[in-house]
């Protein structure tokens, strides 16, 4: 077997090649490297620079790679500049998506595995959110990826590839500081950077209908989150035409308060946030119902909140050594 790796010089994209590499799966990168670090990937992985725009070279690296499965996790992942950019987003994400799935079908490659994201759920209402709740996305991102997964499981439909489209919750933390997230779109670097400026973390509303008024989200490390594509690759393998949807997260809400409280612990900082406007959008409640991966693939995430704190922070004081307070 080996697996295309499609954004694999990413954040999230490294963790799945290093996951993979230790259950002994070969891969190969495929990645245009607009947000992805080449430095992030092991040494005996071979790396194509390409985009996924470009038809002609994903065939070839199917065919001169002899691959047998897809991960494909290259995107374009920013909510706010797909407000402001949804064209381009949908050029990269949905037709991005297309043009690969075109290559695929035609390599006869038979399992594909897809990045989703509860950015699909919108503004879900219910207290756990399952793979039945409805799919109201907020966003061009969030249509981008629920567009994708209709192109993918049609796809799977008509031509029999097996197909998991993986809908993750709030990525977090790092399996090693070289592998952290070096973007600040996310709660746990967004408050890094606030720190690191020695100045009040932010919480976005306090009124919301919630224990501590601040909202609710569920936290996975990226390391469980790369075992989950493990698992996904190889239920696909091992059954010819399946079809999966799945949320990953931890089924555990923790409020943003919560969250700001044990970043400062683990830091060794100390500044209360300051709460400012509700952003628009932003729902009160969103927390994964995981009982169906769990069922499926015998997944479970294994790493709690502080593993996902202390190493993105290990991650940021690599870029950021004058925020270490020892
Ligand atoms: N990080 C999160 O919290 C989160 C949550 C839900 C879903 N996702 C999804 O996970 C996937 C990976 O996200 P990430 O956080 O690792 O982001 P990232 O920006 O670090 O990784 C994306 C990778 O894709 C590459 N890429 C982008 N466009 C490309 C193209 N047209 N052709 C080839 N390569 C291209 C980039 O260079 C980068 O290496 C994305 O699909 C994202 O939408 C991320």
């Amino acid at each position: 077997m080996t697996w295309l790796i499609t954004g694999g010089a990413g954040y999230i994209g490294a963790h799945v090649v290093r996951a993979m590499a230790e259950a002994g799966e070969r891969t190969v990168v495929y990645d245009d490297l607009s947000t992805g670090i080449a430095e992030r990937l092991p040494e005996d992985v071979p790396l194509v620079v390409g985009s996924v725009l470009d038809g002609e070279k994903v065939a070839r690296v199917l065919a001169e790679h002899e691959v047998t499965g897809v991960v494909h996790l290259a995107a374009k992942k920013q909510v706010g500049e797909s407000v402001d950019r949804p064209l381009h987003y949908y050029h990269e994400n949905v037709e991005g998506l297309r043009i690969l799935l075109q290559a695929v079908t035609e390599a006869r490659v038979p399992s594909f595995v897809f990045s989703s994201s509860a950015a699909v759920y919108g503004m879900p209402d219910v207290e756990l959110v399952t793979e039945e709740t409805p799919c109201v996305p907020m966003s061009p991102y969030g249509e981008t990826k629920l567009a994708g997964e209709w192109l993918v499981r049609a796809t799977g439909r008509a031509t029999g590839l097996a197909t998991a489209s993986l809908r993750y919750f709030n990525v977090a933390g790092a399996a090693r500081p070289e592998l952290a997230d070096v973007g600040v779109y996310n709660l746990v670097p967004m408050v890094f950077e606030k720190l690191t400026e020695n100045a009040p973390p932010r919480i976005f509303g306090a009124d919301y209908p919630t224990p501590d008024g601040t909202t609710i989200r569920d936290y996975i490390h990226v390391v469980d989150l790369a075992e989950a594509h493990v698992a996904a690759a190889r239920a696909l393998q091992a059954e010819p035409g399946r079809t999966l949807t799945l949320n990953i997260g931890r089924g555990e809400g923790v409020s943003v308060r919560e969250m700001i409280d044990r970043i400062n612990t683990v830091t060794g900082y100390d500044l209360p946030p300051a709460v400012t406007a509700r952003r628009p959008g932003d729902p009160a409640r969103v927390v994964a119902s995981a009982d169906r991966i769990t069922t499926e693939l015998g997944w479970k995430a294994k790493h709690d909140v502080h593993d996902m704190i202390t190493s993105a922070w290990s991650g940021w004081l690599r870029l950021h050594p004058e925020a270490d307070r020892g």
